[in-house]
C-alpha cells in the first residue's frame, strides 16, 4: 500500500507557513503537523527541567520522551496546558538554538513521520520537504521580505494582547534566519523540486489559492 500524500510547506519564520498549512489542511480535510511546535515543546521541557542549552545528549533524551497530548486547541506537556507558554519569545529562541543539534533532530524524526495518516498530511517547518518527507507530492517554499515578516509577527502579537517591539522582532528574525539557513544539519533551503511562493505582497487567500492550484496541477 502506498503512504498517504504529504504537502510540505517550508520557509523562514513568520512567512505565513502555519496559517497557510492550517487552511490548506482544513480545505482538503487532511491532518496537520506544525513541526516547529515540537522544537518549541522540546525547548520548553528543557527550560523546565533546568537542563543546560549546551547538553545535546540530555536534550535529545528529553525530546525522545516528550509527554505531549493535543486536546482540542490545547497542547498539554506533562499534563500542563502550555499553549501560551509555547509562544514566548525565549522558547522560540531556545528552540532555534537546540534545533542545530543532530541528536535532537534525530530524536524528533519518527515522531514527525507518525503524523502521516490517511487521507493526507500538510506539514510545515524548515525541513519537511528536504528531510522528513522527501517524497512529498507537493513542496512549497514560502518566503516574504524580512520587514514584512516582522510587521506580520508584530501585528499577530499585538492582536493577542502581547506587548512587542518591532525593531527587536526584526533583529530576532534576522538572527533566526541566519541560524536556520546556515546550520550544517537540515538547514533551511528549498528542496530542488519545491515551488517557491513569495507572499510579501499576497493576502492569505491568495497564498492559499496558489497552493491549491499547484496541488490541482500535481493531480492533473
Ligand atoms: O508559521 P509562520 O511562522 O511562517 O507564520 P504564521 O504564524 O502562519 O503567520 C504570521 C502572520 O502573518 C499571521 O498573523 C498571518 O495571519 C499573517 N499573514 C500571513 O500568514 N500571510 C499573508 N499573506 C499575510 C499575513
Ligand atoms: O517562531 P518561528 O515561526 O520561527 O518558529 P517555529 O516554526 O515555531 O520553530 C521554532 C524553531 O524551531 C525555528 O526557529 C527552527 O530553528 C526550528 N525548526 C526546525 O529546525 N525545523 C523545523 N522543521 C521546524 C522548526
Amino acid at each position: 500500500a502506498s503512504l498517504p500524500p504529504v504537502i510540505a510547506i517550508d520557509g523562514p519564520s513568520a512567512s505565513g507557513k502555519g496559517t497557510l498549512a492550517g487552511i490548506v489542511a482544513q480545505t482538503l480535510g487532511w491532518h496537520q503537523l506544525d513541526s516547529g511546535m515540537l522544537y518549541r515543546l522540546s525547548a520548553l521541557a528543557v527550560m523546565r527541567k533546568g537542563i543546560l542549552p549546551t547538553h545535546e545528549a540530555e536534550i535529545a533524551e528529553v525530546a525522545r520522551n516528550l509527554d505531549v497530548r493535543f486536546v482540542g486547541q490545547q497542547v498539554l506537556l506533562d499534563n500542563d496546558d502550555v499553549s501560551d507558554a509555547l509562544r514566548q519569545e525565549e522558547v522560540g529562541a531556545l528552540a532555534s538554538q537546540i534545533a542545530t543539534y543532530p541528536l535532537l533532530r534525530q530524536a524528533l524524526f519518527e515522531r514527525q513521520r507518525a503524523f502521516r495518516k490517511a487521507p493526507g498530511l500538510v506539514a510545515d517547518g524548515r525541513d519537511m520537504g528536504t528531510v522528513i518527507f522527501p517524497d512529498a507530492k507537493l513542496k512549497v517554499f514560502l518566503i516574504a521580505d524580512v520587514d514584512e515578516r516582522a510587521q506580520r509577527r508584530y501585528k499577530q502579537l499585538i492582536e493577542k494582547g502581547i506587548s512587542a517591539n518591532l525593531s527587536a522582532l526584526l533583529e530576532d528574525l534576522k538572527a533566526r534566519d541566519e541560524r536556520d539557513m546556515h546550520r550544517s544539519h537540515a538547514p533551511l533551503v528549498p528542496a530542488q523540486d519545491a515551488k517557491i511562493i513569495d507572499s510579501s505582497t499576497l493576502s492569505i487567500e491568495e497564498s492559499v489559492a496558489k497552493v491549491l492550484a499547484y496541488w490541482a496541477e500535481v493531480n492533473a
